[in-house]
């Protein structure tokens, strides 16, 4: 029996523990955070994140061998191996400013560690951090006076929120740095031991830590520059009346590209792949890799630019004015199945659109909370509408900003009978049957797709 302790209890620390504890009854595993409303959250019957299938997960193990508490120093003390999945998110101020890794809490939790420590432990990354975090890491632990040896381990997370259960349950790897030393090793082996309970042992991959530090930035790296090039592609669709979901079919039936993430979209938004791109820029650049930092830079431009684009879209669309103008923007997270609304496209498309003067109302099944703290003062200017019939009701226009099942089973003849006319449809997810929406009286327009109108010349 092993004490599992995993520090910072999250989106990843949360879902991840409660899958370890699951498979592992044989080991404890507690959670902690500093954030008691959280831990009171993950104690109760309305866990803190929205997930599907999490609170079965939870409830399987919660109270056997899975535990949730703030009592931090108490469960460092007792823990054999330490996850530490605290957030790291991108430096607001001093030198790499706006690209860097904030590993402020990270060190803060490294100090914790040693200083409540009477045994030797195993120190895992869980968070995404930049490469050779974990040599400092080492450093910190290492330096204390009470005669302690902590082995460093990286093992990044590859889970997406919405699947996180299912991705846990069957990743399609499990990714293991340690150094290359006795102690190491044998380090590296406790942690395969834990998920070879339930993941089959040629789908963890063992690396030395570096690799294992850069591989998880490189992930979400590549999956994000498919997503930009998609968005490229999706653009020049729009000039040349080619179709890009047509477009990604065609490229994405080739073995060597594949047909995932080639979704045109608004743009990607989430908590990391931004935050971790400009984490690979700024390494880079601290490298002298100049051409190779503007090279990953440029993905998150091309993002950028998706959203103005679609805001720009819009305006122009509706006689170059949106002022005072009701729009139904359908969605707030920034993906489907998920309550998170950080970093979420839907939320700097509203900030645009209010910029614009338009009256804004948005509707999302699960996100209105976190839509509301997203929007901070910009708030007060928003209605926050659970029922997307109610949000239509006089609205000029809708869009759709993030995939939810919900939006593409409406009656969209009934809502356009509420609306003002002429009625738009900004499908910023390409997930409506736009044929079906412009044959009810709809001005349709799509991403990467020719736009359906009912205006002559148009
Ligand atoms: P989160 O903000 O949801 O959770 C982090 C938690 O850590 C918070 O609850 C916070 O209160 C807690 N915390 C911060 N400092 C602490 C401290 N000193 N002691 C105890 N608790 C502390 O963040 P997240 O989405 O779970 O991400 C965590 C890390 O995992 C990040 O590095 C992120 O890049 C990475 N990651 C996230 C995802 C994802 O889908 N969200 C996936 C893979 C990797
Ligand atoms: C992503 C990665 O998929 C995970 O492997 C990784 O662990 C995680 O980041 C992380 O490190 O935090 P996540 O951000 O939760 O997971 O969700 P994704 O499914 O990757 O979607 C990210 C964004 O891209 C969303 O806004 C989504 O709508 C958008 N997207 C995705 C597209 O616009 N088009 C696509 O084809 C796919």
């Amino acid at each position: 029996m092993s004490n599992i302790l995993c520090i910072g209890a999250g989106h990843v620390g949360g879902p991840t523990m409660a899958v370890i504890a699951k498979h592992c009854p044989q080991h404890r595993v507690v959670a902690v955070d500093i954030n008691a409303e959280k831990i009171a959250a993950w104690q109760s019957d309305r866990l803190p994140i929205y997930e599907p299938g999490l609170k079965d997960t939870v409830l399987s193990a919660r109270g056997r061998n899975l535990f949730f508490s703030t009592e931090i120093e108490r469960h460092i003390a007792e823990a054999d191996i330490i996850f530490v999945s605290v957030n790291t998110p991108t430096k607001t101020f001093g030198r790499g400013a706006g690209k860097a890794a904030d590993l402020q809490y990270w060190e803060k939790t490294a100090r914790q560690i040693v200083e409540n420590s009477t045994s030797p432990k195993i120190v895992v990354e869980k968070s995404t951090l930049p490469v050779r975090t974990s040599e400092a890491m080492e450093r910190i632990l290492n330096s204390n006076d009470k005669g302690l040896f902590f082995d460093v381990i990286s093992n990044p997370e590859f889970l997406a929120e919405g699947t996180a259960i299912r991705d846990m349950e069957d990743p399609d790897r499990v990714l293991i740095g340690g150094r290359e030393t006795d102690s190491g090793q044998v380090a590296v082996q406790a942690i395969v031991d834990i998920y070879a309970q339930w993941v089959p042992r040629d789908r963890i991959i063992t690396t030395n830590l570096w690799s294992s530090e850069l591989s998880k930035l490189a992930a979400n790296a590549f999956l994000a520059q498919r997503i930009s090039s998609i968005n490229a592609i999706a653009s020049l669709c729009e000039k040349t009346e080619a179709d890009v979901s047509e477009v990604a079919h065609a490229i994405g039936t080739d073995d060597r590209i594949g047909p995932n993430f080639l979704r045109a979209s608004i743009g990607f938004g989430g908590s990391c792949f931004k935050k971790d791109i400009l984490n690979l820029v700024y390494l880079s650049e601290y490298y002298g890799l100049n051409e190779v930092a503007a090279y990953w830079e440029q993905v998150v431009k091309m993002n950028e630019y998706q959203k103005t684009n679609f805001v720009a879209k819009m305006v122009d669309a509706m006689f170059n004015t949106v002022t005072g103008k009701r729009i139904a923007l359908f969605g707030a997270a920034f993906k489907a199945n998920t309550s998170d609304a950080r970093n979420s496209p839907a939320i700097d498309i509203c900030q645009a659109l209010l910029e614009e003067r338009a009256q804004i109302v948005i509707t999302d099944p699960h996100a209105l909370d976190n839509a509301r703290e997203a929007l901070g003062e910009a708030a007060e200017k928003v209605v926050f509408e659970p029922d997307p019939y109610a949000a239509a009701q006089g609205a000029h226009a809708i869009a759709i900003l993030t995939e939810w099942r919900q939006f593409v089973e409406l009656d969209y003849g009934a809502i356009h009978e509420a609306m003002i006319q002429p009625a738009f449809i900004f499908d910023g997810r390409n997930i409506l049957d736009h044929r079906a929406l412009h044959d009810l009286g709809y001005n349709v327009y799509a991403i990467g797709k020719p736009p359906r109108t009912h205006f002559p010349g148009a």
